[in-house]
């Protein structure tokens, strides 16, 4: 009786877990299983596949939060909060994250994004009427090319005059390029790479500032495009890098689906309350709100789920995952340095850029590629993040040595 009871038990769970994996859709659970075993050998873009949600989402369906529309139109800082809307938990994070990038707590603006790009937006479009509100002139936008291309379609969208400048060969701006290009007829919008794409190189603020210094009669802005540094930078040694006081930048955009794990795009946008305060005025009478920021209709979601990781996973956890990341990303580099494999991994970085190996390895782990005739043609890059272990590093080090 008792090995029976046992039986039904163990079939009923049986049952229970495969109707909870089952979407009731064969095509759609297929390309789930497919998905998720590609997921987490997935290394060359800058998305932690590690996502902390899991609670989250229980709670909100179990809630019956799901059930209902939410909307963050208008502004989370200075208006009251919008019925409907999750600004509440908005205004906390960005009062969580603003003294993590040396923001304080009443000099403070800023949104939940959504994505590395929507802060960029922000960041280039607040600066360039911050300049043209204080000076009466249009700026001109300096970005490295080695910066996200986002940055140049931007300044494209936003009908911006840029000077694209040279970088080194680990790909942070040149000075000496800055210097040359310099427009000091014009107000100066500077766009800082914290992570450039596929280097993953940090622009040297202080030798940067150094240059914009020897001119006092230049009216600046500072742009920090930390889609993904300025996630983990925080949380390291190096947070200098992120401090808005120490680096002297007015803006930084920061990606929510790269370090933080939130399993769609997302990111947050901060700035200075003297550069909010120098934006242009939408007062929209049927929104009630001074309609500052570029979009209506914003994400109510992303934000409780920053608001729920913060309660979560919070900041002891983040500095763990930073330091873990950081190690075996300079693991990653002894093990290539070790097999003989040509790779290079910029100060700061979390993305090594290596030999570009064979077709077979690029498909398996999704890698990035890239091509610089100074690091011998073709490359390839991994960005190692929380799904990445040391132990898989060992396999993937172990296929790159068979086909050496
Ligand atoms: C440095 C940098 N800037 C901007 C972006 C764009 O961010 P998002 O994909 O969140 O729009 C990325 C994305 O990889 C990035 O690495």
């Amino acid at each position: 009786m008792k090995k029976r009871l046992v039986l039904l038990a163990t079939l009923l769970a049986f049952a229970l877990s495969l109707s909870a994996r089952s979407s009731g859709f064969k095509e759609l659970d297929k390309w789930t299983e497919i998905w998720k075993e590609k997921c987490s050998s997935m290394f060359g873009y800058p998305v932690n596949e590690d996502s902390p949600l899991e609670g989250f989402y229980r709670w909100f369906v179990s809630s019956g939060m799901s059930k209902l529309n939410l909307n963050n139109v208008g502004d989370p800082i200075t208006d009251e909060p919008f019925p409907l809307s999750t600004h509440y938990f908005e205004r906390e994070v960005i009062e969580f994250f603003a003294p993590l990038y040396g923001y304080t707590k009443s000099n403070v603006w800023g949104i939940v994004t959504h994505s590395g790009t929507d802060g960029n937006n922000h960041g280039i479009y607040f600066g360039a009427k911050y300049l043209y509100n204080k000076t009466g002139k249009m700026p001109v936008v300096y970005v490295s090319d080695e910066a996200h291309y986002s940055n140049l379609r931007l300044c494209d969208l936003q009908n911006l005059d840029v000077r694209i400048i040279k970088s080194d060969a680990m790909g942070r701006m040149l000075p000496d390029e800055l210097e040359k290009a310099l427009d000091v007829s014009r107000p100066v919008l500077m766009v800082y790479a914290m992570g450039s794409t596929f280097k993953g190189a940090v622009d040297d603020q202080v030798a940067l500032n150094a240059v914009l210094d020897k001119h006092p009669g230049l009216v600046v802005y500072r742009h920090v495009d930390a889609a993904l540094f300025g996630g983990y930078l925080p949380f390291t040694e190096h947070n200098d890098l992120v401090n808005c006081v120490k680096m002297r930048y007015e803006s930084i955009a920061i990606s929510g689906h790269k370090f933080f794990g939130i399993d769609s795009p997302s990111g947050l946008f901060l700035c200075s309350r003297e550069v909010y305060d120098n934006q242009n005025n939408f007062n929209v009478t049927y929104l009630n709100s001074n309609m500052r920021m570029i979009n209506c209709s914003r994400d109510a979601i992303q934000p409780l789920k920053f608001w729920w990781l913060i309660q979560t996973v919070g900041y002891d956890n983040w500095k763990k995952q930073a330091q873990q990341m950081m190690e075996c990303a300079s693991y990653l580099k002894q093990q290539l340095d070790k097999i003989g494999w040509p790779a290079w991994q910029n100060e700061y970085s979390n993305t090594v850029f290596f030999k570009r190996p064979s077709a077979e390895i690029i498909e398996r782990y999704t890698l990035a590629l890239g091509n610089d005739e100074r690091f011998g043609g073709e490359l390839a890059h991994i960005v190692v993040m929380q799904h990445l272990t040391k132990k898989k590093i060992d396999i993937i080090i172990s296929e790159l040595q068979k086909c050496k």
